[in-house]
């Protein structure tokens, strides 16, 4: 794992957005795998502007979403469906129906995840995966645990990371219980990973990180087995 250290959010954005850029400029029609939250806001601000500036074509790209709560409508303001489209989408050239987010809007959400992973795999896999992480080590909704899930799944979530995002909701209750989430191992294939380490909270695990330790209590150390991960700290 290479660990580049910025002195500000911004510079966190700028890198993160630059390598975004490299990969498509070699490989155009890559498989992009994204992330919603706080970390990478600063990242898609800055690829809306690359885009619109001529310096970044998504035209042959696609991309699949880490995770999304469930049960919850895609056009709920609080959905992660919403948030790519408000934060990212909406504002560059992606082709209609090339960026996919899981639903958690459907009946059966088994089936959604056994769909979405063989949508990815059918794809060739993902190129190029960004990741954010949670204070506690969490990846997507990968939450620390006695064992990981391999596959694509249903979670319950944790109370921390049900506090964590109480922001973006009107209270604790209101935010959903339950995620779909891409598992260890659609992330761990992926053949890069640029990892997000946004902010005081994540200092302890950004020490863990460093320490080189690997355990399902933090399952973001899993990334230290990965050959390829750019991780970008800024806290
Ligand atoms: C989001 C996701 C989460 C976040 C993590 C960090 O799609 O999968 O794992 O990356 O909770 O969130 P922020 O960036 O808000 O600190």
């Amino acid at each position: 794992m290479k660990f580049i250290i910025c002195e500000s959010y911004e510079e966190l954005s700028d890198l993160g957005a630059k390598i975004i850029a490299e990969q498509l400029q070699k490989k155009p029609d890559s498989v992009l795998g994204l992330a919603t939250g706080s970390s990478p806001v600063g990242m898609y601000q800055q690829l809306i502007k690359m885009y619109q500036e001529g310096k970044i074509d998504f035209s042959k790209a696609c991309s699949f979403n880490l995770d999304e709560y469930y049960p919850i409508a895609n056009e709920d303001p609080n959905s992660y469906n919403y948030f790519m489209n408000d934060n990212l989408f909406n504002h560059v050239n992606f082709t209609e129906g090339s960026t996919r987010v899981p639903n958690g809007s459907v009946a059966d959400p088994d089936l959604e995840c056994k769909s979405y992973e063989q949508a990815v795999l059918d794809k060739g896999g993902i190129d190029l995966q960004v990741l954010g992480i949670g204070p506690n080590g969490h990846i997507g909704f990968n939450e620390p645990d006695d064992q990981l899930f391999v596959h694509t799944h249903v979670t319950g979530l944790e109370p921390a990371t049900i506090e964590a995002n109480a922001r973006f909701f009107e209270s604790a209750e209101s935010v959903p219980t339950k995620a779909i989430t891409m598992g260890m191992g659609l992330i761990m294939q992926a053949k890069k990973i640029l990892l997000l380490i946004s902010g005081k909270s994540k200092k302890d695990v950004f020490e863990q990180l460093k320490n080189g330790m690997v355990t399902p209590q933090n399952p973001a150390s899993f990334l230290l087995l990965h050959p390829d991960v750019t991780t970008i700290v800024c806290l």
